[in-house]
């Protein structure tokens, strides 16, 4: 544990004398991982109540999908025309501008977190105080160390009865190897929270309950640790406990180390109850000193620096059907260097082709604003008649591209079969337009007799989605093959492998979109017997797009 008071300047600033540099440097942007119901709506609603940019919480409803049964959840998407999936959060507080990513509140549909943290510069790990670390939290922290992302640790709901702060923060540094730098501590947990001791400013936050769910902002009563009538705010024995816990904090000792924060190394930790707005604005305020800002972005022509006077962004995630009464599509891009100015003749990258991007969007739950101006760090929606597809460069001058966005290891696979060999041609043009959209992976067959596409997914769900969507827009009816596989690994290096490999008992192999080698396994036990087999076989959880 890393754990010593220390207050730090704001991040230096290495060229604020720009337009552009001034822009970077004071934006933050970052996406929440969690596992369901560990409180990720309520948190996302408090944050955007401090930040302004809601007067009251309650105001993000639609995200609370994730306990909605399927057909609930199919209701929605007809009546709504929305899918349940992430749209981007802008506010201003002091002197930042916040970008929060919003990711679907579903875990079906991970991969659509998979691809927003491909988009994010930080990520902030929700857990629930009374479970610990969860499975869905577990595996979208894997996708953030991948990525060295920085991960800030929320640890909520500390008003009902909770596992012991020091038990969290030993489960979060043995089983993620994630080393801890606690910024602030509680005082008491469920009915005997009493507030939080903040070790930047070495100060106690009394808690409140808020009551009617902290629809408003929380009173805040600040005291020194050392008040006169401590004993009369604070349980004695309370008291006591904090003193002795920080002492053992003081005692690990550790500096505030910002660089390994930003290299994912160090987790600053934070608790608190979202539901009752306490301790969320403490965490904002030191999330906005301690997080990374947008940074360099790696491509095929070098490292781009956000503050690069010439504009460049890629297209992280596609939506259908944002809007109900226009069947349309968004592309979302995130922003990398340079300045976004609507209307812009942009090259895209893939295609050589130059194209005005007209109506940007700024997406707000179900809201729309246009979009003026956008810089590093910023997501904006495009519309998007097909001319996009997942991973996708624009940039003005020099022409460069961002790497492609890998997918994930999918669990569930099965053959999607076409009813109607007469609608052959809407199939495949359906199949392959969601495929672009990220709504499914598509692996194939190696057995050229073999035509139907394989889906592979992570959630049921996506199945559903895909074969309802294929219903509504292009009018196919579709049955699935469920197959017995539920690991997928990509084949480092590629098909001579596999050739020299020889046989691979219990696997399947199949191809990308990419054509690539993809082997699907029954379970974890046969992946491990194939490695054991062969260990000369590399294999990855994550796809290898082509360079
Ligand atoms: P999610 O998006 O991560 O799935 O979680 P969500 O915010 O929907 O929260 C899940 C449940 O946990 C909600 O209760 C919410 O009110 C509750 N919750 C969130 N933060 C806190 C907290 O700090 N303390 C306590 N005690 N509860 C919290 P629900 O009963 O399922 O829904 P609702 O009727 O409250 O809306």
């Amino acid at each position: 544990m890393n754990t010593a008071p220390v207050t730090i300047a704001p991040t230096s600033i290495d060229s604020v004398d720009s337009e552009i540099g001034m822009e970077v440097d004071r934006r933050r942007n970052f996406a929440i991982i969690s596992h369901p119901d560990a409180g990720k709506t309520t948190l996302t609603e408090k944050l955007l109540l401090y930040g302004g940019a809601i007067q009251e919480a309650g105001a993000v409803k639609a995200k609370r999908a994730q306990r909605s049964a399927t057909s609930d959840w199919m209701e929605m998407e007809q009546q709504r025309g929305i899918s349940i999936t992430s749209t981007v959060m802008q506010f201003e507080y002091q002197r930042h501008l916040v970008n929060l990513l919003d990711t679907p509140g579903h875990q079906d549909f991970s991969e659509d977190t998979y691809r927003t943290l491909a988009a994010a510069d930080n990520a902030v790990m929700l857990i629930d105080a009374a479970k610990g670390l969860e499975t869905q939290t577990r595996k979208l922290f894997e996708v953030c160390r991948m990525r060295s992302l920085p991960i800030f640790t929320f640890i909520n709901k500390l008003d009902r009865p909770s596992m012991s702060p020091l038990e969290l923060i030993d489960e979060i540094e043995q089983e993620l190897g994630l080393t801890t730098y606690v910024v602030n501590w509680p005082i008491g947990t469920g009915d005997q929270f009493q507030g939080l001791y903040d070790r930047r400013q070495q100060r106690i936050h009394l808690f409140e309950r808020t009551g009617s769910h902290g629809s408003k902002k929380a009173a805040n009563t600040i005291i020194a640790l050392d008040h006169p009538e401590i004993k009369d705010l604070i349980d004695p024995h309370l008291y006591q406990q904090l003193l002795e816990d920080l002492e053992l904090l003081d005692g690990i000792g550790g500096e505030l180390d910002l660089d390994a924060i930003h290299r994912g190394k160090v987790t600053p930790v934070f608790f608190g109850s979202a539901m009752n707005n306490f301790g969320v604005e403490l965490f904002l305020e030191a999330f906005l000193e301690y997080a990374l800002k947008p940074t360099p972005h790696d491509s095929d022509r070098g490292a781009v620096q956000p503050t690069d006077p010439e504009f460049s962004g890629f297209v992280f995630k596609l939506q259908a059907n944002m809007d109900p009464k226009h069947r349309d599509r968004i592309a979302f891009l995130r922003v990398c260097s340079g300045k976004f100015e609507k209307d812009m003749v942009v090259t895209h990258a893939r295609t050589g082709k130059q194209m005005r991007l007209s109506r940007p969007q700024k997406l707000f739950a179900q809201d729309r604003e246009t979009v003026e101006t956008a810089y590093a760090g910023d997501v904006v929606g495009l519309n998007n008649p097909g001319s996009f597809v997942i991973g996708d460069t624009v940039c003005v001058g020099a022409k460069r591209r961002y790497p492609d966005i890998p997918s994930f290891s999918p669990e569930l696979f099965a053959y999607l079969r076409n009813t109607d060999p007469s609608k052959y041609k809407s199939f495949n043009k359906g199949v392959s337009e969601l495929q672009e959209e990220g709504a499914v992976q598509i692996l194939l067959s190696t057995d050229e007799s073999k035509r139907d596409p394989v889906l592979a997914a992570v959630g049921q769900l996506q199945f559903e989605v895909v074969q309802f969507r294929l219903n509504q827009e292009y009018g196919v009816e579709t049955y699935l093959d469920v197959l017995p596989y539920s690991v997928a690994r990509w084949v480092v290096d590629g098909w001579e492998a596999i050739e020299k490999a020889g046989r691979l008992f219990n696997t399947l192999i199949v191809k990308d979109r990419w054509s690539q080698p993809v082997l699907l396994f029954k379970n974890q036990w046969n992946l491990d017997q194939v490695k054991s087999d062969h260990p000369d076989l590399r294999l990855s959880p994550i796809s290898i797009p082509p360079s």
